[in-house]
């Protein structure tokens, strides 16, 4: 990690048995306008799915965060979660999430996600890895717009 000490980031792929944990991060996620949290009905639905990998995050064993994705096809998934919690911010975590994601993920031509047009430290962080601007949606999640961004993998 890109730390001056040595904190140490770690996961563990979330079940259902997560639940509350998760819903504790997404209720500190309310609190941030840019951000669509879950339901407790939705999560609990996208944790049993076989689709879907969620991923809880630590920082030094503490709970720092979440990300998730899902395949949507053979060729294609979605991340739909990624989620740091203010304290743990800026350390590195939310590269973390995306390295582990990504790894998961090196077998899929097609990745894509989307996030609100002025959330700066997400739309950063997914520059960083390549995911390029592709669509403006507006009245995504009700009146609110989001921008889609996809990282396509070409075909040597
Ligand atoms: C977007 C989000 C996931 C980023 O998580 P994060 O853990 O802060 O991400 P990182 O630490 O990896 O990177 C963020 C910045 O911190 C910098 N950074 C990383 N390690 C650092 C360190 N040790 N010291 C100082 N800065 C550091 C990174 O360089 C990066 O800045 P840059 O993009 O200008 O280069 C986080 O802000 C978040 O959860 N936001 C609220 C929820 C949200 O909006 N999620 C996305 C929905 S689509």
């Amino acid at each position: 990690m890109k730390n001056q000490n040595s904190s140490k980031a770690t996961n563990t792929i979330a079940g259902i048995n997560d639940l509350e944990t998760l819903l504790r991060i997404e209720e500190e996620m309310a609190r941030y306008p840019l951000y669509h949290t879950f339901t407790k009905g939705e999560f609990r639905k996208y944790l049993s799915e076989s689709k879907s990998t969620t991923f809880l995050l630590y920082l030094d064993n503490k709970i720092a965060g979440y990300c998730s994705f899902k395949r949507k096809n053979k060729d294609l998934a979605e991340i739909e979660g990624m989620a740091i919690l203010e304290k743990f911010r800026h350390k590195g975590l939310g590269t973390y999430a995306m390295t582990i994601m990504l790894e998961k993920l090196k077998d899929c031509k097609e990745i894509m996600l989307v996030t609100h047009p002025e959330n700066n430290n997400s739309l950063r962080l997914y520059l960083k890895f390549g995911f390029v601007i592709k669509e403006w949606k507006d009245n995504y999640f009700g009146k609110e717009p989001r921008l889609a961004l996809w990282k396509i993998k070409r075909s040597k």
